[in-house]
């Protein structure tokens, strides 16, 4: 293991464009479950990842049901409000700071990244905490809304403030698309970068998992490094995507790099 951290650490050292894709795995070190993983929502509940899936389908049949629905409590889209990053987290905004680390690229909606101090950040999978039309895909902090107002006086869904369309929330639902302007930005940092950090992510679910695999394309033309941290192996590891494996938490392993690569 040790000998992996240093070998990360040099190879971030020496890169000239680092990027991390991250997953859910960044955060239950922050109290927010994860997915897949032995205590995974999905792994507890599958239930609840069918109802899920239904989540687009219930909005786009009828936006004021899904509005109710997700005020009322009843949405699996749980408030992290209260989650606080971790040393994981840390380590990514210190890799940034050093001018190593361009960008992290996350499935993760719950805005700790940007809790951090991470300041490029591209939320592939959307954000809990910003609002977005469903027409013209512009975005809104929740606080321009008077939500529960909306509620009281039947008068939800939210509209657009630029083109009156109906507003959902920024979250990325299953057989939603990616929004246009985070998916094109993704491709160009996946496109930029020499080094890729996957970092607490089963890599199963696309298109996101076609990003380490787009970059493993690019190992033929130049160099490209690709390192994976995660709690268990994933598909990544098995197709030898990865360069290397470095096996344990995202919080205990990050910032043991970070600080090596300080040095
Ligand atoms: N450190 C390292 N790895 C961890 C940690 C940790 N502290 N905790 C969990 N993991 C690992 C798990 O073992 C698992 O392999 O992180 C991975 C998390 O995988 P998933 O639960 O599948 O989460 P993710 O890959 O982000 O899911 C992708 O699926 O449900 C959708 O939209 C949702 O963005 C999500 C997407």
């Amino acid at each position: 293991m040790d000998e992996l951290i240093f070998k990360a650490a040099r190879q971030l050292s020496q890169s000239k464009y680092a990027i991390a894709l991250t997953g859910a795995g960044m955060s239950t070190e922050s109290g927010i479950p994860d997915f897949r993983g032995p205590n995974g929502v999905w792994t507890k509940n599958p239930d609840a990842e069918r109802q899920a899936y239904q989540s687009y389908y219930k909005f786009q049949q009828d936006p004021k049901a899904y509005w109710i629905e997700r005020m009322t409590g009843l949405s699996w889209l749980k408030d992290f409000s209260s989650a606080r990053p971790n040393p994981g987290h840390l380590a990514l905004v210190a890799l940034e700071k050093t001018g190593i680390l361009k960008c992290v690229v996350t499935q993760n909606i719950d805005n700790l990244h940007q809790k951090a101090g991470s300041q490029r950040v591209l939320d592939y999978h959307g954000n809990l905490f910003l609002l977005r039309c469903y027409h013209c895909d512009a975005r809104f902090d929740p606080s321009e809304y008077d939500l529960p107002e909306l509620l009281a006086r039947d008068e939800l869904p939210p509209c657009c403030k630029k083109c009156n369309g109906v507003l959902k929330s920024d979250v990325v639902h299953f057989n939603e698309a990616i929004p246009p302007d985070v998916a094109q930005a993704s491709l160009e940092e996946v496109e930029r970068c020499d080094l890729m950090l996957i970092c607490g992510t089963s890599a199963t679910v696309y298109p996101f998992a076609m990003l380490p695999r787009m970059a493993a394309e690019k190992k033929d033309k130049r160099k490209m490094t690709i390192i994976e941290i995660n709690a268990e192996p994933t598909p990544l590891t098995r197709e030898g995507i990865s360069d290397y494996f470095i096996e344990g938490k995202t919080g205990v392993i990050l910032p043991r790099i970070a600080g090596e690569v300080k040095k």
